[in-house]
């Protein structure tokens, strides 16, 4: 591990934040005495107390102290178009002069699963819920229902929402984990059932023949494997194509679904990861970007296999029903925003990511500090350690203290990034964004020995 000394502390950077968010600190006090914990979203908290969000403006983003900070988090990546939009602010203000929800479908319910199916032929049909999780739960459920077998794999370290499945092996202790390249199911929540433990397979990133070996040990009882091609919890670390290819090959030897998650790797090319890997997955899962900034997922896929939740011809094999789903004004927003999605809007994020990647990663050379930034496309990550990371354990054992003192230097000089040191660009941002970034990471660097 990496030694990192800083000649200013943690204790000056809070002080500091503590100073410019008196309103929010005030505000998260109240909070703790009606909210559990505080808030409604882990992924929403960090140290010492969230700020309160007022207002967004392309990829500014104010808070309720007046504090303006650029934001590079985008609500964990679904704001591709950054706030307020205006042709998705006009979309949602015509829906709302129409009406916000009905118990009936509406049209531009079918027009966003036709762009949908149209940029990711895969999908040949899908259904909207209001939350990936909910999106990933119902993709496990359809494979389980196609196959008649129990068991899900999913990669070590991978988070793909709150289900129960989904949330076991998401973070763990590495010691309690088991052999790196069998590694051991391990709940990342309390509350959930022996029998979910055992019905979750788990595989190591990035290691094919591993990947290869557990798959087919695991032949009878296996319905899906589900896949992040991009994992974003470690710094979006990208996976090696030869990965999916193996994953790709190891369930079609044995009726075993591929699901690949996609609810933040869409916004990387018009047809998401599947089109940038050119690896077709038999169920896909969707959300962020495709709601334009208001609730939603999407799960869809083969044919067949969504047949289950027909109900044209009987009692469907799986029902699927939500208040929500398919809502007007997410319906509206979603289509304002995925229309503007061209392919020369992927190519400039992403051009921007790559940009602000190299420009991180080459400082921190020329200032001798052992750093690498990872990610791909419009994302990027920030490891402190000079070793590569490709899985979740070589994430691991990074000063913790220092990433948290980053995160907070950065919101200190007006630059927002996930707490775990991750971020995203928004099309709003430019030149001038990723200059203010850099400045930011200069002093960053400058304190550190
Ligand atoms: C890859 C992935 N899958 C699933 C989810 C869950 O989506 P939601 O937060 O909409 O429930 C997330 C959310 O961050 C995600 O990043």
């Amino acid at each position: 591990m990496t030694a990192f000394t800083s000649v200013y502390s943690y204790a000056a950077e809070e002080a500091a934040y503590r100073q410019r968010n008196p309103r929010s600190a005030t505000r998260f006090a109240e909070a703790q005495q009606v909210l559990a914990g505080g808030n409604s979203r882990l992924t929403a908290f960090f140290k010492p107390f969230p700020f309160y969000a007022e207002h967004g403006e392309g990829c500014v983003l104010r808070d309720v102290d007046g504090n303006d900070r650029l934001d590079f988090y985008n609500n964990a990546t679904s704001l591709i178009l950054g706030h307020r939009d205006p042709q998705v602010t006009a979309a949602l203000q015509a829906q709302a002069e129409k009406g916000t929800a009905f118990a009936n479908p509406t049209e531009p319910e079918v027009e966003l699963a036709g762009l949908l199916t149209a940029a990711l032929p895969s999908l040949q049909r899908l259904r909207f819920t209001n939350s990936g999780t909910e999106g990933v739960a119902l993709a496990l459920r359809a494979a389980r229902a196609f196959t008649g077998k129990s068991k899900i794999a999913k990669t070590e370290g991978a988070y793909h929402g709150t289900s129960d499945h989904a949330s076991i092996s998401v973070t763990l202790r590495v010691s309690e984990a088991g052999d790196e390249t069998a590694p051991r199911a391990v709940p990342s929540s309390q509350g959930l059932t022996a029998k979910t433990l055992d019905d979750v397979l788990i595989i190591p990133f990035n290691d094919a023949a591993a990947a290869r070996r557990l798959i087919a040990q695991h032949r009878d009882d296996l319905a899906a494997v589900i896949v992040e091609p991009v994992m974003a919890g470690i710094g979006y670390v990208p996976a090696e194509a030869a990965f999916l290819e193996a994953l790709r090959e190891a369930c079609d030897g044995q009726r075993t679904l591929l699901i690949f998650d996609e609810v933040q790797t869409l916004r990387m090319a018009p047809g998401g990861a599947q089109q940038w890997y050119d690896v077709v997955p038999d169920m896909s899962c969707l959300g962020k970007i495709i709601g334009g900034g208001l609730p939603v997922g999407a799960f869809g896929g083969r044919a067949d296999v969504m047949a289950a939740f027909d109900a044209t011809e009987g009692a469907p094999a799986i029902p699927h029903g939500g208040t929500f789903n398919g809502n007007p004004m997410t319906m509206q927003a979603g289509l304002a925003t995925m229309r503007q999605l061209t392919p020369e809007v992927y190519e400039q994020i992403n051009e921007r990511g790559e940009t602000l990647r190299h420009q991180l990663e080459e400082m921190a050379r020329s200032a001798g500090v052992p750093v690498r930034i990872s990610g791909i496309a419009s994302f990027f990550g920030v490891q402190l350690t000079d070793r590569p990371v490709t899985t979740y354990r070589s994430a691991q054992g990074q000063d913790e203290a220092l990433r948290q003192k980053l995160f907070l230097h950065l919101l200190n000089e007006g630059i927002y990034v996930n707490s775990r040191l991750v971020g995203n660009i928004s099309t709003p941002m430019g030149r001038h964004e990723l200059d203010s970034f850099t400045a930011a990471w200069e002093r960053f660097l400058a304190n550190i020995r």
